[in-house]
């Protein structure tokens, strides 16, 4: 069958990971999907910074919102950032012109998920965004396929690479939190502002996004109380060892008779749970469902490789022509729930 064709918006460290799988993977990836996967055009700010992969072959944007346009692409990947501005010009665009459109863009698809959702099902396009939440892991598909039989009661993880740092490095050497900040900006952890990361927006995100998922509900950031680690201290720390805790940065949603409930907060975790063992930039999440019980998915939440790995992911998918909706229902399947909020537990 015919080769199905990639664009892709935004070569930072993700972009050029994508590049890589696509181009080295290639043979792998068209037995995996059935058919070849040829990337036809990128776009970036910066057209002569060096990447590590060969970009010559193919047609070069100045501005992303063109790739959607062309003639030879088939498939948008945008990994430019942000909930609006030109990914969700983008988005808007080429899920309109009935193509697919893949993102790791979490505030995107936590803010506008809805309406591109609707977009993607009235056009006949595909609308996928694995890597936004949790890099590496593959929550998302875990959710939307492998726990379809079940009715999710409610999930939990960490979702924060930059705050899972953060906290190990002051546990373990006992430093302040603007100390290892600076450590975590270094290492490529933290979003270019930091502040989503430790303020827990980034978590937020991510959240908004699963409970979606878990509970067939509209991504909801109006009803998500939201709080980061920059209060944290060691002492705080310190006195939860001693109590048998451990802190965490966690996204919690659950959902019961009187509606959903999501939340942000540093939380007291018990150092015999799963997730209190998850330590640096590392990712976790725990699922409760119906009739599988709990399940706990770990790795890379962040990174050129895992986050690639998801997005590559997204796109075989789609040359596989898996048409399930983007949240495992369609638009018109989402239901309503009241929020409950946060002070009623
Ligand atoms: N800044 C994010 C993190 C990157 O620290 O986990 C992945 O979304």
């Amino acid at each position: 069958s015919k080769p199905l064709k990639v664009g892709i918006a935004g070569l930072g460290t993700v972009g050029a990971g994508v590049v890589k799988i696509l181009q080295g993977h290639a043979g792998l990836l068209t037995r995996r999907a059935g058919r070849a996967i040829e990337i036809t055009a990128v776009s970036a700010r910066d057209r002569s910074r060096d990447r590590g992969v060969d970009l010559t072959q193919y047609h070069w944007c100045d501005n992303p919102v063109e790739t959607a346009s062309l003639d030879d692409v088939d498939l948008v990947v945008e990994l430019i950032g942000g909930s609006d501005g030109p990914a969700l010009t983008l988005a808007r665009e080429t899920l309109s012109k009935g193509k697919s459109f893949v993102t790791a863009n979490k505030a995107l698809i936590a803010v506008h998920g809805k309406e591109l959702a609707t977009l993607a099902e009235k056009n006949g396009a595909t609308l996928r965004f694995e890597a936004a939440v949790a890099g590496g892991i593959p929550i998302i598909k875990a959710l939307v396929e492998g726990l379809a039989a079940n009715e999710v009661t409610g999930l939990h993880g960490i979702l924060n690479g930059t705050c899972n740092y953060i906290l190990t490095r002051m546990e373990r050497e006992g430093l302040s939190f603007a100390e290892v900040l600076a450590d975590a900006q270094r290492l490529g952890y933290a979003e270019a502002d930091p502040t989503f990361d430790i303020d827990g927006i980034d978590t937020a995100h991510k959240t908004a996004i699963l409970a979606a998922i878990a509970f067939g509900v509209a991504p909801d950031m109006a009803n998500l109380p939201v709080e980061g680690i920059r209060t944290i201290a060691p002492v705080d720390i310190d006195y939860a060892k001693e109590l048998g805790y451990r802190i965490k940065l966690l996204g919690v949603a659950r959902k019961d008779s009187a509606g959903v409930e999501t939340r942000v907060y540093p939380a007291m975790v018990p150092l015999t749970a799963p997730l209190a063992g998850v330590m640096n930039a590392v990712n976790a999440v725990v699922v409760h469902g119906d009739y599988v019980g709990e399940t706990v998915y770990e790795g890379a939440g962040a990174g050129e490789g895992p986050t690639a790995s998801a997005v590559v992911a997204d796109i075989i998918d789609i040359a596989r022509g898996n048409l399930c909706p983007a949240f495992g229902v369609k638009v018109a399947d989402l239901q309503t729930l009241p929020a409950i909020p946060a002070d009623k537990h």
